[in-house]
């Protein structure tokens, strides 16, 4: 489905709506999108259903295997379970093309489970803990596959009560599901079943495993999933491709409960000379995010990189850039004020590498150089002044793993709340993978996020993409693994309130501009198409529902 979807099979909020009216009209145009739209839930909680069986029947394959040694049979178990749940999603989409192209493909779900059962028997093998496991270790790893086969249809059958509409009984499936994991993994603890593997890890193994099949079953939206979990999940947006592009806005308000101006809040356009504003783009996002209930991050009042008219690059003195600024920040912050949830306030303050030079790793632009260190406490508190309402943020890359330019960041963070500054979250922005740089676990994400929570801080994702391209067969499958990671780290942090990526969609990507045309650094691809990453987020809101406070 994936690569091979189009647009044209999609469930659309706005080609539906126009159906409802030719209806209404006295017109009898039944559209199959509308067909589509009513069926949809049902199909969801179908595939839920059989993704859940297919869930258990896996790991008891493995399981007997584990006793039995037996490697053909195990083969043949996996092709058995395969063909049924490929058998049972054909049928549950039958008629309703817009139920394949809202959920992964069979086979798609069938190999990222398989692979993490696989993973879990792996983690089992591991060096023992304790004692050797001795002669009963094939029957006591089938047994904890065997509890965690009916943890996983559990979990991910509780999907199917929610996509149901049947929030209570989906908690309490889910709860019950929980308790009775943890009890059969006491038992078998007390047998000495879990030398190799912890309780711990094996109960995050099996949730993880749960949500994997779930993000991949359910038709519900990123937008409903992070409703549910009670976070945002944005995109970076231009407004000129709402009106070229009829699936953009539809599909932002669709899957999103946040947009962040890509371009238009910056200097440049929206302040090109000391006189002239240009509001009208970024009043059309602020607008259309009021119409469809999206949260607003403005992006950036001051960047020193990027995007900086002449006026103000080249002003002369302190006095007359401090008054550019005050300027600058009344007039723009001001407009939106009540309107902005997020104000990037100063995008990138640090050097490009984390290298201190001789600024103390403060990026050397005209600011500094003019300003000295402390225009980003003024800058913030300008904002503040012009919108006491918006939470204010420095924005960085290259901080999510600790490191020299983390630390920088950090030392930043705390002085600006030491100096008093108005300050009140952080964003990483997540380009992650850039020509071949490390991306961070999960873990190491979480802490970072942790790190600067302690200091009181919210904590935001603000530009998630990877430097990916399809000339790279693993890409796909690590960009699924990248999204779940990236997503359930931050939010596992009750600071965490947000991940946005920057651009709607691959064909929309700075990167295509910037690095590579043929680039595919988003959960949405060509022609809308839901990518592996696509289903990675969705899992990582569904454990995120379940994790958080
Ligand atoms: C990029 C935009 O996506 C492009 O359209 C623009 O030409 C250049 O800037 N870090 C940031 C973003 O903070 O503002 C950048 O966005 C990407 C890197």
């Amino acid at each position: 489905m994936t690569a091979s979807a189009s647009p044209e099979t999609k469930p659309h909020p706005r080609r539906g709506a126009a159906a409802l009216v030719l209806l209404a009209a006295g017109l009898v145009v039944v559209s199959p999108d509308v067909e589509a739209a009513a069926s949809l839930e049902g199909c969801g909680a179908r595939k839920t259903a059989r993704a859940g069986d297919a869930c258990e029947q896996v790991l008891q394959v493995w399981g007997r295997w584990q006793r039995s040694g037996d490697d053909a049979a195990r083969d043949a178990g996996i092709r058995h379970a395969r063909a049924r749940l490929e058998g049972a999603w054909t049928r549950a989409q039958r008629g309703v093309p817009a139920c394949a192209d809202a959920t992964a493909t069979s086979t798609d779900v069938f190999a990222r489970m398989n692979s993490a059962v696989g993973a879990f028997v792996t983690a089992m093998d591991g060096s023992p803990r304790g004692a050797p496991l001795g002669p009963r270790t094939g029957r006591c790893r089938a047994r904890l596959l065997r509890i965690a086969g009916r943890a996983c249809r559990g979990l991910v059958r509780n999907e199917e009560a929610r996509l149901e509409g049947n929030q209570t009984r989906a908690e309490a499936a889910a709860a019950r599901a929980r308790e009775k994991l943890g009890a059969a993994w006491t038992v078998a603890n007390a047998s000495d079943c879990l030398t190799a593997i912890g309780v711990d890890e094996a109960d995050a193994a099996v949730e993880r495993l749960a949500a994997t099949v779930a993000g991949d079953a359910t038709s519900a939206t990123l937008r409903e999933l992070a409703d549910a979990a009670g976070v945002h999940v944005g995109a970076a947006v231009e407004p000129s491709h709402i009106a070229t592009d009829p699936l953009y806005g539809p599909t932002l308000a669709a899957e999103f409960t946040s947009l962040t101006t890509e371009n238009q809040m910056n200097w440049e356009p929206i302040h090109p000379e000391p006189d002239r504003y240009e509001f009208g783009p970024a009043d059309e996002l602020v607008a259309f995010a009021a119409q469809h209930g999206l949260r607003v991050r403005a992006h950036a009042l001051l960047w020193g990189r990027f995007a900086v008219p002449a006026y103000v690059q080249n002003a002369s003195s302190a006095t007359e850039l401090r008054a550019l600024v005050a300027d600058h920040v009344a007039a723009v912050a001001g407009r939106y004020a009540g309107r902005v949830a997020q104000w990037v306030v100063v995008n990138e303050p640090l050097t490009f590498f984390g290298d201190p030079g001789d600024t103390d790793g403060l990026d050397p632009t005209v600011f500094l150089r003019l300003l000295g260190p402390g225009y980003i406490a003024e800058a913030l508190r300008l904002a503040h002044a012009a919108d006491p309402h918006a939470r204010l943020f420095v924005n960085e890359f290259g901080v999510e793993m600790p490191g020299p330019k983390q630390e920088r960041f950090y030392r930043l963070a705390r002085d600006l709340l030491e100096a008093g500054a108005p300050l009140h979250g952080v964003g990483f922005q997540g380009h992650l993978g850039f020509f071949g740089t490390p991306v961070p676990t999960g873990a190491e994400l979480l802490e970072a996020v942790r790190r600067f929570a302690a200091l009181g801080l919210e904590v935001e994702i603000t530009e998630l993409d990877q430097y990916a391209f399809p000339d790279d067969p693993t890409a796909l499958a690590r960009q699924h693994a990248l999204y779940h990671d990236v997503l359930l780290g931050c939010f596992l942090s009750p600071a965490c309130g947000g991940v946005t990526v920057w651009g709607l969609a691959d064909p929309y990507s700075w990167v295509r501009v910037f690095f590579r045309a043929d680039a595919i650094p988003l959960p949405l691809g060509d022609g809308y198409a839901r990518k592996p990453a696509y289903f990675g987020s969705r899992a990582a809101l569904i454990q995120a529902r379940s994790a958080r406070p």
